[in-house]
């Protein structure tokens, strides 16, 4: 192989900067992160590290470069950096792990079972998580490897996929990573789970740190709070852990906690650092809320603790402002809720029978029990998908989700729906079941989702409270939901709240105070289409069915998690006030941009120079020129 021009280097000096420890506030290390950093030999080294780690490199001025190393670029990492970052990261690093799919193309990998297994397993999260570099966005990635019977890619190529992987268990390898990173310029990513509508944790011949491993779940009876006054009890999680994990953790011990619908969403990584909304948000606000201490890596390679009295604007930053923007976390303790009864209802009904104007008599009649519901402590989650084909409409209620209610306020408070519904000559059958636990009503509620779409993309807006305050606000929303029915929109709605009773000060997006509705459309497109075809079903979904939504709720925002790559103005719509604010903080916490993932804070400087034009991962990372 050609020697690089890289640096060779000792390998005391690259100790010296994975072990790096803020002085200030140094975390107290819990199960797999046990006694992993404090070195206190290496400490106040912090500020030299760069010069320290490449001697070689320190001359390069990373602000003056245009674009993230890539390895076309002279300066790419030698052969030896990658295995003293291996080393490093005690041989957890993964070199060109291979897409998934590529047991179904010609090469080494080629097995037609797996192949099968895989296609048949396709659209079930259960697949793609395990997996340290697939996300479940393909179109996001690029599509340059899907099992060709979903859709024929004819090679498969590496695409937006990372090229190296460090296999995080401990504060320690993620600091290597960021490091390594940090005084390369090579773009680093972070992958929990790859949920991410907008395939935030991938890109194109990146290193990623992948923290799917960090499992510990540690139960504290009470937490006390000293500055905020909470005093309770809480969960200390790896940032590895998932909504299937943490719920039966939390019942076991008699509790409940906030997360999402989900089975398999990462609780702890995108979501909670997106604010993430849950069955229970309407008693207990976003995700983000319950946050009482977090654990992160910070740019420069540290590892400190965030919380109301440390570190306490990352703190404020990193519960809302979004993932892979402050800081990797790897642990975060949340507040524990009791456990209590609940009740759910799943029913759908179509358009078939009735007809169109009754079908959407019956949806307009629901519109009036909006706050009602939400307001009452509710939760609930409905589709309306279209047919093009047969110009048949479905609406699906699944499900109506009443934490804390008995079967019988779960009636009433549904009650003057069904009756307008029968009334209508709309014939449902709701199932309405008692639970003794959140945990078995989630258990039996939720579907597990389809995921890996190759041919759509999810717009959201946050509805505010005014939206539905009087009836000519209630039937201006309804005709633009319906509106997105007939121009082919499948729609998604979360009818909630999410206000946070304890008032936390935090970066969630001020909209989700007021929301009462959080909708979500797709545009869907020819998957065979050319990226022109595709680049134009994109940004006139954008300009038509979207800009339709946001015109009618101004200042409201949408949703960063769960968000199309094109939306307009994304600093303003995801975080509103705070979005100066962020900025300020992302300047102070990787004023060199280390951290990067496309629509987070300050990403407005950097673009993904795709290879095919559209919206993906698979490209370089470059600044927007001037
Ligand atoms: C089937 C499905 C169901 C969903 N249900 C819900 C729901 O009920 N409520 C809701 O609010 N959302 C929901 N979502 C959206 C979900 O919140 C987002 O997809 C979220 O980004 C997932 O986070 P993750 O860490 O699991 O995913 P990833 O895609 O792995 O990560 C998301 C982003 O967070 C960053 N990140 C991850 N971990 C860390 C970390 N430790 N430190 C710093 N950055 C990190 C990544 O770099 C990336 O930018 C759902 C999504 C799907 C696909
Ligand atoms: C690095 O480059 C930027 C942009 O060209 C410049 O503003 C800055 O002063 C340079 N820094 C150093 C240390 O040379
Ligand atoms: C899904 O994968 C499992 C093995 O993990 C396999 O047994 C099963 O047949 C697959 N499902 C389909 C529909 O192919
Ligand atoms: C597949 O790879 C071959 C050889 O690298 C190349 O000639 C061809 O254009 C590729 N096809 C596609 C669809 O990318
Ligand atoms: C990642 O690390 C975990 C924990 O040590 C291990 O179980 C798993 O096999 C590793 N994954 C890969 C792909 O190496
Ligand atoms: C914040 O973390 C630091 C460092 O672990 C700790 O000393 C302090 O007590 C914590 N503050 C609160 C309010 O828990
Ligand atoms: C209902 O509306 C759809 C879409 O606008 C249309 O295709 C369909 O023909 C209508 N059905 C009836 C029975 O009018
Ligand atoms: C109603 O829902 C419950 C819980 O999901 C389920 O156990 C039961 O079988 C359902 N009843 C009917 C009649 O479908
Ligand atoms: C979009 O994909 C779905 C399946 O993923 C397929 O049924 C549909 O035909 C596709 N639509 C277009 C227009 O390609």
């Amino acid at each position: 192989m050609m020697p690089r021009r890289s640096p060779s280097f000792p390998a005391s000096l690259w100790l010296t900067a994975a072990l790096a420890v803020s002085t200030n506030a140094t975390p107290v290390l819990f199960g797999s992160t046990l006694g992993q950093i404090v070195d206190s030999s290496v400490k106040g080294l912090e500020s030299t590290i760069v010069s320290l780690v490449f001697p070689g490199h320190q001359t390069t001025n990373r602000t003056a470069s245009r674009c993230k190393v890539y390895p076309d670029d002279p300066a790419w990492p030698s052969e030896e950096a990658w295995t003293k970052l291996n080393e490093l990261t005690d041989n957890r690093l993964l070199v060109k792990p291979q897409p998934q799919a590529s047991v179904c193309y010609e090469g080494p990998l080629y097995d037609a079972t797996k192949c099968a297994e895989l296609t048949g397993n396709w659209s079930r999260s259960y697949i793609h998580f395990p997996d340290p570099i697939e996300m479940m966005s393909p179109v996001a990635q690029g599509m340059t490897c899907l099992p060709p019977t979903i859709f024929n890619t004819h090679n498969c190529t590496r695409g937006g996929f990372p090229m190296y992987v460090v296999n995080a268990t401990t504060p320690k390898h993620v600091q290597a990573g960021v490091n390594f990173a940090r005084d390369t310029g090579v773009r680093l990513v972070v992958k929990n789970t790859g949920h991410d509508f907008l395939g935030k944790s991938g890109g194109a011949d990146s290193l990623s740190i992948w923290t799917h491993h960090f499992k510990d779940i540690n139960y504290i009876d009470n937490f006390v709070d000293t500055k905020t006054g909470y005093s309770g009890p809480a969960f200390r999680c790896g940032v590895g852990v998932q909504a299937f994990e943490i719920y039966k953790a939390a019942h076991e011990k008699g509790r409940t906690v906030v997360g999402g619908e989900g089975e398999t969403v990462g609780i702890f990584g995108g979501y909670i650092q997106g604010a993430g909304h849950s069955p229970l948000s309407s008693l207990y606000g976003t995700g983000a809320d319950q946050v009482l201490s977090m654990d992160v890596v910070t740019a420069n390679g540290d590892f400190v603790t965030a919380n109301s009295t440390c570190n306490s604007d990352l703190f404020w930053a990193m519960r809302g402002g979004g993932g892979s923007t402050f800081g990797v976390a790897t642990s975060i303790t949340v507040k524990a809720h009791p456990e209590m009864e609940t009740s759910a209802a799943r029913f759908s009904f179509t358009s078939e029978k009735v007809g169109n104007e009754t079908f959407w008599s019956g949806i307009r009649a629901y519109v009036d029990d909006f706050i009602t519901n939400a307001d009452a402590g509710t939760y609930a989650y409905f589709t309306l998908i279209p047919n093009a084909a047969t110009g048949i409409f479905t609406f699906n209620m699944s499900p109506f989700f009443a934490p804390g209610k008995t079967l019988e306020q779960t009636q009433g408070l549904l009650q003057p729906w069904l009756t307008r519904l029968s009334d209508l000559g709309i014939k449902v059958d709701p199932n309405i079941t008692h639970f003794d636990s959140v945990y078995e009503a989630w258990q039996s509620s939720f579907p597990l989702e389809v995921v890996s779409k190759i041919n759509a993309t999810t717009g959201s807006r946050l509805f505010p409270r005014a939206n539905f305050e009087t009836e000519a606000k209630r039937d201006e929303l309804f005709q633009n939901i319906r509106q997105s029915s007939e121009n082919n929109r499948v729609q998604v709605h979360f009818n909630i709240k999410a206000v946070d009773p304890d008032n936390a000060d935090n970066a969630v997006n001020p909209a989700w105070r007021q929301n009462i509705l959080f909708a979500q459309q797709a545009v869907r497109w020819n998957a065979l289409g050319t990226p022109a075809e595709i680049l134009k079903a994109r940004k006139t979904f954008q300009e038509t069915d979207m800009q339709r939504w946001r015109d009618i709720s101004p200042g409201a925002g949408g949703y960063l998690a769960e968000a199309d790559r094109l939306e307009p103005n994304f600093g303003e719509t995801f975080w509103g006030s705070n979005y100066p604010r962020l900025l300020e903080l992302k300047a102070k916490w990787d004023p060199n941009d280390v951290f990067f993932a496309t629509t987070s804070v300050g990403s407005e400087r950097w673009k993904v120079e795709s290879v095919d034009g559209l919206p993906n991962e698979n490209g370089k990372l470059c600044r927007v020129s001037r």
